[in-house]
């Protein structure tokens, strides 16, 4: 992976000092520099733009905005140590992403994996072609063979280039001169779980958006379930946002009083205090899962959305610091706000049922989001309400949709049934359904803990039991 880095304290400077071990990078100190490398005609391939947030000839921000226009398929990070909300604001607003500084190479490249954008594609039959599966390089081909091996997808680089902290990398391992182009070699397996822990160790908030292009197929159930899930049973700080736009229904799963919503936090005239932000959500007494409800967020016309996509960023950026997760009800409505969510997010949810229009709906979302120079990886199909007799296979349904990732869900009669009682079903019945366990496992796919590592295996189990 090639990172053009855009910082004038060259190679003493902490990124150059982070990054250099372990990807091939080129460092230019200035904004035209930067400029001339990235249009040299004979186009040398840079996957990835990290930019210190001021530089000698202009911000950071204004290159981020210079590539996001010229060429939007490169990522590009805006880095700075210090990391309030103005500065998140300024680097999203120019397309970018933001890197407080110190920061973990390891990280970087799970993030740089994540948001690696694909160009923008002009024609359908193009689009068509994008999705098909195709030769991969040899670096995806090893980390797909990784997730297979496994069954969930990793969040962790890929063992070729299994990367130690920045805070342990001089012991560890030795620093090439600056001029030379870094291969990693591959890592023991030992290494690989140190990291794991080392990552789950470090503050990261997951955000994940729950979406589905038709309603009514469980998106708010699913949202209420595995945040309560993540909270009561692993203990992670979970935060609830309900951005559907139309009239939430979230509330539904929770004794609490509507007495605090997004529509609130809209009204304020700055963002709240550290102090102020507990107050601002309500909180569940039975779960410990905070929760920022919506509430009727389009105009009387029905037509003009109130909330606009920077609105819904900045406030799960103000949240992001007090929580492990934030899972997000999206809702229905494919708008530039649902399509910010789905930039900003690590993992997307699209809820389907086992219904031909909801799964040809569903079909068409890997192309919207590619459009988009959305991740298409981060996309994971979860078939709700799965049941037999439907006129339909649960393969087939899957394969309606198209999307590799994917999760079922079965319909299970109790989940209608305690929801009218104000209580997210999950703790109610604990691990004994498969509701349960299929929650469980939706959130070890997404969610890096160590209860969801070392689990033994069947051939594990059958030897001991044997
Ligand atoms: N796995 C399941 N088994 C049985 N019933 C379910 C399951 N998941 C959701 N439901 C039921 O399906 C209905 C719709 O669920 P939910 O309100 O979560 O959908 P939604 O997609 O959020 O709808 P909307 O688009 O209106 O917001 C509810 O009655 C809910 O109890
Ligand atoms: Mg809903």
């Amino acid at each position: 992976m090639k990172i053009l880095i855009v910082d004038s304290h060259r190679e003493t400077g902490e990124l150059y000092m982070t990054l250099a071990p372990f990807f091939d990078v080129q460092v230019v100190d200035e904004f035209e520099e930067a400029k001339a490398y990235l249009d040299r005609p004979d186009g040398v391939q840079v996957d990835v733009v990290i930019v210190r947030f001021l530089l000698p000839d202009g911000k950071g921000t204004e290159l981020a905005a210079y590539v996001k226009e010229y060429h939007p398929e490169i990522p590009v990070f805006v880095a700075n140590e210090d990391a309030s909300l103005d500065h998140w604001k300024e680097a999203t607003a120019a397309g970018a992403l933001f890197l407080p500084i110190p920061f973990d190479a390891a990280k970087v490249k799970q993030v740089c994996g994540r948001n690696k954008k694909k160009p923008p594609i002009e024609t359908p039959d193009q689009n068509r072609q994008q999705l098909q599966p195709k030769a991969v390089p040899q670096e995806t081909a090893v980390k797909s063979v990784s997730k297979e091996e496994k069954g969930t997808p990793s969040p962790l680089p890929d063992a070729e280039q299994e990367v130690p902290s920045a805070s342990k990398r001089e012991e560890e391992i030795e620093v090439p001169s600056p001029t030379k182009t870094v291969s990693i070699a591959p890592e023991p397996k030992k290494r690989v779980k140190k990291l794991r822990q080392k990552i789950y160790n470090e503050h990261y908030c997951t955000v994940i958006t729950v979406f589905s292009p038709k309603g009514g197929v469980g998106k708010t159930t699913t949202t209420v379930n595995l945040a309560s899930l993540l909270k009561t049973e692993l203990d992670i700080r979970t935060a609830i946002l309900e951005f559907s736009r139309q009239t939430g229904n979230v509330l539904g799963h929770f004794p609490l009083n509507p007495t605090m919503d997004v529509g609130n936090w809209l009204e304020l005239s700055k963002p709240p205090k550290e102090t102020e932000i507990e107050d601002m959500l309500l909180w569940c007494p039975n779960t410990e899962v905070a929760v920022l409800p919506t509430r009727k967020l389009l105009d009387d016309d029905q037509e003009k959305v109130k909330i606009k996509p920077e609105e819904a960023t900045d406030i799960i950026q103000t949240l992001h610091p007090h929580f492990d997760c934030i899972v997000i009800d999206g809702g229905t409505i494919l708008d530039d706000v649902l399509f910010k969510l789905l930039e900003v997010s690590d993992h997307v949810l699209m809820i389907s049922k086992m219904e031909r229009e909801t799964l040809q709906d569903c079909h068409y979302m890997p192309l919207m989001m590619e459009r988009r120079g959305i991740d298409t990886e981060k996309l994971m199909n979860v078939l709700n309400q799965a049941k037999k007799g439907l006129g339909l296979s649960i393969s087939d349904a899957k394969d309606m949709v198209g999307v590799q990732n994917s999760h079922v869900i079965h319909f299970d009669p109790g989940v209608e049934k305690v929801a009218k009682e104000k209580e997210p079903y999950i703790i109610r019945t604990k691990s004994k359904s498969k509701y349960f366990k299929e929650i469980w496992d939706l959130a070890s796919k997404l969610i890096d803990h160590p209860e969801f590592e070392d689990q033994p295996s069947l051939f594990q189990k059958l030897k001991f039991w044997g």
